[in-house]
């Protein structure tokens, strides 16, 4: 008989959808809910880093099956959602963890980093989620993970757009919940501290900004990949099932000091 432990946390039979999974946090959140028993579609352009993220994932006793996208393009959207039901069934957990921050001083942002910011970091999100409601109502439930931000609650340096596109995705994540939640499916966000990612590699790199952020945090350091899986576990999970709508911060306690 399966332990308790197991009946709350395991992802065992669930198909997972994954934007972003050719890197950083999306990769990583991928690898953590194919650990977890799930079934993992990676959506990202670069193909042959997802290629590599598949063939870890399959190495390591799990299935996952790559889709190269460009969610950049609207079509793309509803494309990723159909072919992306394919190799295992339905989605019935999606991590949006596709995301960019052009970090350009505000004088600089033109109309289209500002659009592409949004576009990617907010519209897809939810564009994608509506295009797998369906589905998740076939099987009567889901998981919606979206990734905030500190910058959804504090402006940072640079950030223009990305902390607007970050802003909402907390209000996005209430709206979904708002939406769907009465037809099982949970919408919640992680809002992650500094972890060592692609997009982070500007601050990573320069030993001060990454010591000065590590310090900003209660447990003083910066994020490490492993700090994710549980909260990427619990929110995928039938022991979030009354957690919706909410935001929960892995940042070491940088928001709470
Ligand atoms: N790292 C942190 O400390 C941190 C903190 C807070 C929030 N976040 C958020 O976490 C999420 C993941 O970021 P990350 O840090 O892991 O950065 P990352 O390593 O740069 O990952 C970004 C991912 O988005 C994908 N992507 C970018 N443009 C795309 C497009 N047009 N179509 C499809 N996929 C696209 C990239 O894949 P391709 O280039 O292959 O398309 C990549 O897999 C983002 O939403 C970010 O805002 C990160």
């Amino acid at each position: 008989m399966a332990s308790y432990v197991e009946e709350l946390f395991s992802l065992s039979g669930r198909v997972a959808l994954v934007s972003g999974a050719s890197s950083g946090i999306g990769r990583h959140m991928a690898a953590t809910l194919a650990r977890a028993g799930a079934d993992v579609v990676l959506v990202a352009r670069r193909a042959d880093r997802l290629a590599e993220v598949e063939a870890a994932i399959s190495g390591a006793g799990g299935r996952a099956h790559a889709l190269s996208a460009d969610l950049s393009q609207r079509d793309e959207v509803s494309r990723v959602a159909s072919e992306g039901a394919q190799p295992f069934g339905a989605p019935d957990i999606l991590i949006n963890a596709a995301g960019m921050n052009p970090r350009q001083p505000p004088d600089d942002v033109s109309w289209d980093v500002w659009d592409a910011t949004l576009h990617l970091n907010l519209s897809v999100p939810f564009f994608l989620a509506r295009a797998l409601i369906p589905g998740m109502r076939g099987k009567k439930g889901g998981n919606i993970i979206n990734i905030a931000s500190m910058q959804s609650y504090r402006a940072f340096a640079n950030g223009a757009p990305y902390g607007a596109s970050k802003g909402g995705v907390v209000q996005l994540t209430r709206a979904m919940a708002e939406a769907w939640s009465a037809d099982g499916i949970a919408a919640n966000a992680i809002a992650p501290g500094f972890f060592p990612t692609e997009l982070t590699q500007s601050i990573m790199d320069d030993p001060k900004l990454s010591a000065y952020h590590a310090e900003k945090t209660a447990i003083g350091r910066n994020g490490e990949m492993a700090d994710l899986d549980g909260t990427t576990i619990f929110l995928a999970s039938r022991a979030s099932a009354y957690v919706t709508g909410q935001v929960l911060p892995v940042d070491g306690g940088y928001s709470a000091t």
